[in-house]
C-alpha cells in the first residue's frame, strides 16, 4: 500500500517520510506519545476528540540506515520500514509494539455450500470477518499480552480474542459477549505485555474494527472503512501512565455538581406530576437519601422536544420550584430526533435555517423515532450547535437541573440512516458514515455548552453515545442493560474498561432497565451502585417497580444502607474525581492499574477499585453468601465491616449475606465521610469525618482533601480550600503522630472541627497540641474531635 521509503524531512517536531506511493507523516507528541498519520481521505489531520493537542518539547533524533528510519526519543525507540511497517521499542530496546509482516489469515469457516444462508433460515445471526478496511494496521501478538479498554463493550476485562467494531448501535436485544458494537465507540485501548503497558488510539470516526486475536492468533489489528490513517502510541510503562497521557489528550471529566454524585431515580416514566411527588415523598417519608428525580419522555408534547404535556405537568416551574426546596434536581430528557410538525417551534426555526441532516439532494432527511417523522440535528455543524445550546435555555429557565441526551447514536425506527444523508462538519461537507460516531458526542458538546451559559454552573448531561474526549462533556450511562444477574456481572469489566477508556463519570441503570427485576437482585446491585461513580436507578416502561421500597423490607433496609453509606462516601468520591484532574484515573478502576506488577489481578473480572483506597468484591450471583476475594500484592487490606486485617497477595473466602457487600479498605489510608444528609446540601458541613486505617509500620500516610462550593465554576479562579492530613505510626502502632494542615485556602467556608475515627488502635492517651483529649471508642475504633491545625499524638 505504501511501497518502499523514498526519503524523510524533518519539521520541528514531524518527520515527513516518503513511500513511493504514500507519504506520512510521523509526530513526536512527546517523548512518549508518538503520532503516526497518512493522510488517505484528508490531508488534514482533523481530530473531533482532540481538541488542544499539547506538544511537548522534548529531544529526539532521526536518522536514516538501511532500509529503515531510526526515531528515538527519550523514552522510545521506532524503527520504520518499507510499507510504512512499524516496531516500537523502550529506551533499552525491548520490543512493545511490532508491525505484524504478511497478510491477515483468517480462520476457516467451514460448513457446507449455502451453509450461511441455511443456517439464517432458522434465525441464527452468523457472522463474517471484515474484509472491508481501507485503513488497516496488522500488529504482532507477542506473548502473554493482555488488553482493556475499547470504552463500553460486552465481555471480559481483559479482551484479548475478541473482535470489536466501533459503530454507534442501539440494539434492546439483551446485551451479552457476542455484541460487537454498543451505543459508544471509543477506538481506544491499553495493551500490557511483560509488565509494560501502552495505549494506542486510533483517531477515526468512520466504523472501524478491532480484532484482539480473535480471527488469527498471530496478530491483532485495527482499521477503519474509510478515513485517515491516523494512529496515536502512547507508552507507560504503567498503565496509570497511559490514562493519564490518553485523557491529557483528549480531554478530562470536569468536576461535576456535588449533588450529581449523589443517588439518582428514574424510570420511563414518572408521569402525570402526581406520580413524581408521590415518588419524591416516598423518598422522604422513607428516610432514603436521593437528589435527582428524572422525567423520560412522556412529560414532553407529543415527544416535542424542549416541550412539556401541559395537561400532565400543568405548571412545570412551580413544581420544579417546590421539588428543589425539597432537595431534588430534576433532570429531563432531550433526544435529538425533532418532529415533523409545521407550527412547531423547533421544528420551523431548524427548517428555516437549514439546521437538519439533509440527503444527497439537500431535502431535509426524515427517520422515525418517538414523534413518529422526525429530523436530525446537524450537530457537527457549530452554528446548529449554538441553536442547540441556546434552546437549552428553555429547559432552564424552567428551573431542570440537568440534561439526559439519549437516542444519539443515532437511532432511527424506519431503518438507518443511509451513508450519504450529507452533514456539514463546521465547513467541510461529509456523510453519515463518517458523522455517525460522533452524532452524540457534538449533541452532548452542544448541550454542556448551553446549559453552562444559562446556568453558570457545571453542568449535568447524561448521554447514550459518544466518542472518544465526550467526557469533557458529559456523563454517560451504558444504555438499555435488563434485569438480568448476567448483565449486573458485565457491568463491572464494562464500567471498568469505560474509565480504562477516558470516561470517568459513568453508571448502568441500577436495577436493570428491561425485564423485571427481584428483590435479591436490586439489592445486591445497589450494593455495586454506590461505589460507582453514576449511581442511578432506572426501568423501562411495564417494567415491575424498582424504586428501593417496591420489594419488601429486608430490600428497602439494604437500599436505604447502600444509599446512606454513598451519602456518607461523597468527600471521598469528590476528592479522587477533583485528583483525576490531573492524574487521569478514573473512579472505577480495575485492580491491576494499581497492582500491575501483581499478575493475579490482570483478569479479575469481579471485583473493583472504588478510588485507590476502596476495593470492592460484591456479589453477582443469585443465591450466594459467600464469594472468594482477591486482596492484590502489595497492600494490606482492612475488611471494611470487621476491621479485620489481611495481608494482600491472597484469596480468602469472605461470608456476604444478602445485606453484606464485601468491602476492604487499603491499608495506610484515610476515607474522608460526610454525615448522611437526604440529599447533598441539606446540611451545612462543618465537621469533617476521617475513616483511618493506619499503616502497620512507620510509612507516613497522606491524604489531601479538596473542598469547594460544589456547583460554581469558581474553583477554576483558586477558590477553593485544601487539606493535607498526615499520619505517621510506628511499628507496632504504639504512637501514632497525626498533623492536620490547611495548605491552600480560599474558599470561605471551611470545617469547623475534624471528628477522627481511628481503626484498630487501642490507646492510653491522645494528646491535642500537648493536652490531653478525651475519646470514645465507638464500634471498636477511637472517636474524638478536634479542630483545624492540629497537632495530634496517640500513645
Ligand atoms: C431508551 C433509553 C431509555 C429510555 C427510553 C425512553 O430506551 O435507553 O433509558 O428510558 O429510551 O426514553
Amino acid at each position: 500500500m505504501f511501497g518502499k521509503i523514498i526519503g524523510f524531512e524533518q519539521v520541528d517536531n514531524k518527520i515527513h517520510i516518503g513511500f513511493e506511493e504514500q507519504n506520512v507523516i510521523v509526530e513526536i507528541i512527546s517523548a512518549s506519545i508518538i503520532n503516526f498519520f497518512s493522510p488517505l481521505k484528508r490531508e488534514q489531520r482533523l481530530s473531533k476528540a482532540v481538541e488542544d493537542l499539547k506538544v511537548q518539547k522534548c529531544s529526539f533524533s532521526v536518522d536514516s540506515k538501511e532500509d529503515k528510519i531510526i526515531i528515538a526519543t527519550d523514552k522510545l525507540n521506532v524503527n520504520i520500514f518499507d510499507d510504512f511497517k512499524v516496531d516500537i521499542y523502550d529506551d533499552s530496546w525491548n520490543i512493545l509494539c511490532e508491525d505484524y509482516r504478511g497478510d491477515r489469515k483468517p480462520f476457516v469457516r467451514r460448513g457446507v455450500d449455502g451453509g450461511w444462508a441455511v443456517a439464517a433460515e432458522e434465525g441464527h445471526e452468523l457472522k463474517d470477518g471484515d474484509n472491508k478496511l481501507r485503513v488497516q494496521v496488522l500488529k504482532k501478538m507477542e506473548e502473554d499480552m493482555y488488553f482493556y479498554g475499547f470504552g463500553e463493550k460486552t465481555g471480559h476485562l481483559n479482551k484479548k480474542g475478541y473482535h470489536y467494531k466501533m459503530w454507534n448501535t442501539d440494539d434492546p436485544k439483551p446485551h451479552v459477549e457476542s455484541f460487537e458494537a454498543l451505543y459508544k465507540s471509543i477506538p481506544f485501548f491499553i495493551g500490557l505485555k511483560e509488565k509494560q503497558a501502552f495505549g494506542i488510539f486510533f483517531d477515526n470516526t468512520f466504523e472501524s474494527h478491532f480484532d484482539i486475536g480473535k480471527e488469527n492468533s498471530d496478530y491483532y489489528y485495527f482499521g477503519a472503512v474509510d478515513g485517515n490513517l491516523d494512529y496515536y502510541f502512547i507508552y507507560g510503562p504503567s498503565m496509570k501512565e497511559v490514562v493519564n497521557r490518553y485523557t491529557d489528550l483528549t480531554g478530562r471529566t470536569p468536576l461535576p455538581q456535588l449533588w450529581t454524585l449523589g443517588y439518582q431515580q428514574c424510570r420511563w416514566a414518572y408521569v402525570p406530576e402526581q406520580r413524581l411527588m408521590e415518588i419524591a415523598k416516598e423518598f422522604r417519608n422513607r428516610d432514603i437519601p436521593c437528589d435527582a428525580l428524572y422525567l423520560d419522555i412522556d412529560y414532553m408534547d407529543g415527544y416535542r422536544v424542549f416541550t412539556w404535556d401541559k395537561n400532565k405537568f400543568p405548571n412545570p416551574k412551580e413544581m420544579l420550584s417546590e421539588l428543589k426546596q425539597n432537595g431534588f434536581k430534576v433532570v429531563t430528557i432531550i433526544d435529538p430526533g425533532v418532529k415533523k410538525d409545521k407550527g412547531y417551534e423547533i421544528y420551523d426555526k431548524g427548517i428555516k435555517n437549514g439546521y437538519f441532516a439533509a440527503d444527497k439532494d439537500n431535502i431535509p432527511y426524515v427517520n422515525k423515532v418517538w414523534p413518529g417523522d422526525a429530523l436530525y440535528p446537524d450537530f457537527p455543524n457549530e452554528k446548529v450547535r449554538n441553536w442547540w445550546a441556546e434552546n437549552q435555555k428553555i429547559m432552564m429557565d424552567y428551573g431542570v437541573s440537568g440534561i439526559w441526551n439519549d437516542m444519539n447514536e443515532p437511532a432511527s425506527f424506519n431503518g438507518p440512516l443511509p451513508d450519504d444523508v450529507v452533514f456539514n462538519n463546521d465547513g467541510i461537507i461529509t456523510d453519515h458514515r463518517e458523522m455517525h460516531n460522533v452524532f452524540g458526542h457534538y449533541m452532548s458538546k452542544a448541550t454542556y455548552e448551553g446549559i453552562k451559559k444559562y446556568t453558570n454552573k457545571r453542568p449535568f448531561v447524561i448521554t447514550r453515545a459518544c466518542y472518544a474526549g465526550t467526557q469533557k462533556y458529559s456523563t454517560v450511562w451504558t444504555g438499555d442493560n435488563q434485569s438480568l444477574w448476567e448483565h449486573l456481572r458485565m457491568s463491572l469489566p464494562m464500567l471498568m474498561n469505560l474509565g480504562l477508556s477516558g470516561i470517568t463519570f459513568c453508571g448502568t441503570d441500577v436495577g436493570g432497565f428491561g425485564f423485571d427485576c427481584t428483590a435479591e437482585l436490586l439489592s445486591r446491585w445497589v450494593q455495586v451502585g454506590c461505589f460507582t461513580p453514576l449511581f442511578r436507578n432506572h426501568s423501562s416502561i411495564m417494567t415491575r417497580d424498582q424504586e428501593p421500597w417496591a420489594f419488601d423490607k429486608q430490600t428497602e433496609d439494604i437500599n436505604r444502607k447502600y444509599i446512606k453509606l454513598r451519602y456518607k462516601l461523597i468527600p471521598y468520591l469528590y476528592d479522587t474525581l477533583w485528583k483525576q484532574k490531573s492524574s487521569g484515573l478514573p473512579l472505577i478502576r480495575p485492580l491491576m492499574l494499581h497492582y500491575q506488577e501483581d499478575e493475579n489481578t490482570y483478569e479479575i473480572n469481579d471485583e473493583f477499585l472504588c478510588g485507590e483506597n476502596i476495593l470492592v468484591a460484591p456479589v453477582i450471583e443469585q443465591g450466594k453468601t459467600a464469594r472468594m476475594v482477591y486482596l492484590p500484592k502489595g497492600s494490606n487490606w482492612v475488611d471494611y465491616w470487621t476491621k479485620e486485617v489481611f495481608q494482600g497477595g491472597k484469596y480468602i473466602v469472605k461470608e456476604a449475606p444478602l445485606d453484606l457487600c464485601p468491602v476492604y479498605i487499603k491499608q495506610g489510608t484515610i476515607i474522608p465521610n460526610y454525615p448522611v444528609q437526604n440529599y447533598i446540601g441539606e446540611k451545612k458541613i462543618e465537621e469533617l469525618t476521617l475513616d483511618i486505617y493506619p499503616a502497620a509500620d512507620d510509612t507516613e500516610i497522606k491524604y489531601v482533601h479538596y473542598q469547594d462550593d460544589g456547583e460554581s465554576f469558581e474553583y477554576r479562579k483558586g477558590v477553593y480550600n485544601l487539606y493535607e492530613f498526615l499520619i505517621k505510626g510506628s511499628d507496632d502502632l504504639k504512637g501514632i503522630a497525626i498533623r492536620i494542615n490547611k495548605t491552600y485556602r480560599a474558599y470561605r467556608d471551611s470545617y469547623h472541627s475534624f471528628k477522627f475515627k481511628i481503626n484498630n488502635i487501642k490507646p492510653a492517651e491522645i494528646l491535642a497540641d500537648g493536652k490531653a483529649i478525651e475519646f470514645k471508642i465507638v464500634e471498636g475504633a477511637i472517636e474524638f474531635l478536634v479542630e483545624s491545625e492540629t497537632e495530634i499524638y496517640i500513645k
